[in-house]
């Protein structure tokens, strides 16, 4: 059959974009999104959909079964702030979900799979310059430790078993197509948003505090060139460092304000800054770029431009 690919959280920031970047890539019909709820008007009108729960494993067999789904990528998961209020449920979601499409890759009832990983793995005894891909990860995040554990899985099951599972530590991830929810990083999606709509903004973090962060045409070109190269190529499976660019929000403000001189921002720290306050500033990925060929395209200002540009339309 070919290239038949399962997106498991099609509906979130991330699995929006994707599922409309693979279906432009392989056909409509190759590419089989689902999730617990509907998505989006555009998401909805591109292709198959399946209401399908990611900790449910027989569910999910059903449905890798009835299409022979061949990759599968996993986006369902519960973010950084939202995992601090639920933690069980979060790492319930986060870690079933994952042995699940683990489980379906080792019986073979599937070839491939793709899992997000996040700068979430690090903690406050990790450098936080220039974070290198192998360095102590302590985290102190509900999240953090689900993603941590998740790698050490994702690693487990390569080795032993032979799964070709592929992973990324994402950034903090600016979209404009759909909202993110439930991140520490969520503010620097909002600030555009606010900045056109208010003219200002109260940011949850404070103005120097730095974080990595990445447009979602670059974690989703990532993805896919990932997901494209040679099995040998890649010497990391747990997960991979990617990053494109750091900044803070009182950078991101200034920003806007060459767009919008008017625009004014506030500081409001709330929990999520100890969240913040725990992660890399930036990161080192060094070794994507070497066995891989990743390259960013998105800085700071162009991110600015894209965002203004897209949510104005
Ligand atoms: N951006 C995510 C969050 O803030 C981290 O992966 O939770």
């Amino acid at each position: 059959m070919g290239h038949t690919i399962l997106i498991l959280g099609a509906c979130g920031q991330i699995g929006t974009e994707l599922t409309l970047v693979l279906r432009e890539r392989y056909g409509s019909d190759s590419v089989v999104a689902s999730d617990i709820r509907e998505g989006s008007d555009a998401l909805m009108a591109s292709g198959p959909f399946e209401m399908v729960d990611a900790t449910n494993y027989s569910a999910l067999e059903d449905v890798v079964m009835h299409y022979e789904i061949e990759e599968v990528y996993l986006m369902a998961a519960m973010l950084s702030a939202t995992a601090e209020k639920f933690p069980m449920r979060a790492w319930n979601l986060n870690m079933n979900s994952l042995f699940n499409v683990l489980n379906l890759a080792r019986e073979k009832k599937i070839g491939k799979v793709f899992w997000p990983s996040s700068i979430a793995v690090f903690g406050t005894t990790t450098p936080r310059e220039n974070t290198p891909q192998n360095t102590i990860q302590e985290p102190s995040t509900v999240y953090g430790i689900s993603k941590q554990a998740g790698e050490r899985w994702c690693e487990y099951y390569c080795h032993k078993f032979g799964v070709d599972v592929r992973s990324l530590r994402f950034p903090g991830l600016i979209s404009w197509k759909t909202l993110p929810g439930g991140g520490t990083t969520d503010y620097a999606v909002d600030i555009y948003r606010k900045a056109l709509s208010q003219g200002s903004y109260t940011c949850f973090l404070s103005a120097n505090t730095r974080l990595p962060m990445m447009f979602m045409d670059d974690a989703i070109r990532a993805t896919i060139e990932l997901m494209n190269s040679d099995a040998e190529a890649i010497s990391v499976r747990s997960s991979y460092n990617l990053a494109a660019m750091s900044f803070s929000p009182a950078q991101i403000a200034s920003s806007i304000q060459r767009h919008l001189p008017d625009f004014s921002i506030r500081y409001q720290p709330d929990f999520r800054q100890e969240i913040a306050d725990s992660w890399p500033m930036s990161i080192d990925d060094s070794r994507s770029r070497a066995d891989w060929g990743w390259k960013p395209e998105f800085d700071l200002d162009r991110t600015t431009e894209e965002m203004l540009r897209s949510l104005k339309n």
